[in-house]
C-alpha cells in the first residue's frame, strides 16, 4: 500500500475560505471585524517568524492583527498589566501570547491571565479544564486542525485505536482527549513508555507530538493507518544546509500506512487555520451569536 499524503496546505486554504466568510458574516451584523492580538516577549528569531506568519493570515481573511513586540528584558507585572489591558479591550476578540517566554516570566502565571473567553491558543486552566470535561472551550489550534485532518482522512473514529504520543498540554494532552469526546479508544505514550513499536503496530490512527526525528519507524505502522505528524525537528545535512523533518520516518511509513501528513505542508498551516477560526469563534461569542 502507498498511503495518500494529506495536503495540510489545502485543506488549511479551505478552511480559512470558510473563516473568511465567517468573517464578512461579523462584519455585516457588527460593523467591525473581529480582532487578533499577538503578544511576542524577546527576540527569538523562530518566534518572530511564526508572529509574522500568523498576522499576515489573520489580516488576509479580513480579520484585525495587532501585535505587542515587547524587550527580553520585561518584567512580567508589565506583561501581566498589558494582559489585563487587553481582557479589558473590547476590540480584541483574541490574544495569544507566542512561547516560549523569557525566563524570567511565568509562562503558566501569564497564561492563566488570559480571559478565557479570548484565549483563542486553548492554554488557560479554564479551556483545558472545559475540554478535559467535555464542555465547549477554545481548543488548541494544533490538536483541532490534527482531528480535522483525521476526521478527513478516515470519517467516524468510534472503537478506533488510537495513539498519542507526547503528553504536552498544548498538543498531547488536548489531542488525547479530543479523540476520546469521538469514542476513539486512546492510548498516550511517552519518554517512558516501553516497547513503543508495539503501541504502533495497534494503532488505526497515530499522532506523533514529541520532537524526536524519525522516532516512529515505518515498519512499525499497522497497514492502513493514519499518520498524523506534527514533529517539526530541524535537522543537519551533509552539506550542511539544514531541512525540517518530522517524528515518523516518513519515507518508510509511506509503503505501509494509509494516509499520512508531510512535515512541512501537513499540520503546520492546519494550526494557523484552526487559530483564525477560533478567533472568528470567540468574536462570536463575544457578541452572543452562534460560532
Ligand atoms: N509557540 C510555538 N507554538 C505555539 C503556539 O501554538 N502558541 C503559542 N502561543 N506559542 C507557540
Amino acid at each position: 500500500m502507498t498511503a495518500l499524503v494529506i495536503d495540510g496546505k489545502a485543506r488549511a486554504a479551505a478552511l480559512r475560505g470558510d473563516v473568511a466568510l465567517g468573517v464578512m458574516q461579523f462584519v455585516a451584523v457588527h460593523g467591525r471585524a473581529p480582532g487578533l492580538t499577538v503578544v511576542l516577549v524577546g527576540d527569538d528569531a523562530a518566534s518572530a517568524v511564526y508572529v509574522g506568519a500568523k498576522g499576515k493570515a489573520t489580516r488576509e481573511v479580513g480579520m484585525i492583527s495587532s501585535e505587542h513586540r515587547l524587550p527580553a528584558a520585561t518584567g512580567q507585572a508589565d506583561l501581566l498589566a498589558l494582559i489585563a489591558r487587553l481582557n479589558a479591550d473590547p476590540a480584541v476578540d483574541g490574544i495569544l501570547v507566542q512561547l516560549p517566554l523569557p525566563a524570567q516570566i511565568d509562562a503558566d502565571t501569564v497564561i492563566a491571565a488570559i480571559d478565557p473567553a479570548k484565549d483563542v491558543d486553548g492554554f488557560t486552566p479554564v479551556n483545558a479544564g472545559r475540554l478535559a470535561i467535555g464542555q465547549p472551550a477554545l481548543v488548541p489550534c494544533t490538536p483541532s486542525g490534527c482531528l480535522i485532518m483525521i476526521n478527513d482522512a478516515l470519517g467516524n473514529i468510534s472503537g478506533a485505536e488510537a495513539l498519542v504520543i507526547g503528553r504536552s498540554s498544548i498538543v498531547g494532552k488536548p489531542m488525547a482527549a479530543l479523540l476520546t469526546a469521538q469514542s476513539a479508544t486512546v492510548t498516550i505514550a511517552h519518554s517512558r513508555t516501553r516497547d513503543l513499536a508495539a503501541h504502533v503496530a495497534r494503532a488505526d490512527i497515530v499522532v506523533a507530538a514529541v520532537g524526536v526525528p524519525h522516532l516512529v519507524q515505518g515498519a512499525w505502522i499497522k497497514p492502513g493507518a493514519c499518520v498524523i505528524d506534527v514533529g517539526m525537528n530541524r535537522i543537519a545535512l551533509p552539506d550542511g544546509k539544514t531541512r525540517l523533518t518530522g517524528d515518523v520516518d516518513f519515507e518508510g511509513a509511506l509503503a505501509r500506512a494509509g494516509w499520512i501528513t508531510p512535515v512541512p505542508g501537513g499540520v503546520g498551516p492546519m494550526t494557523i487555520a484552526c487559530l483564525l477560526a477560533n478567533t472568528l469563534a470567540a468574536a462570536n461569542a463575544h457578541h452572543g451569536s452562534a460560532a
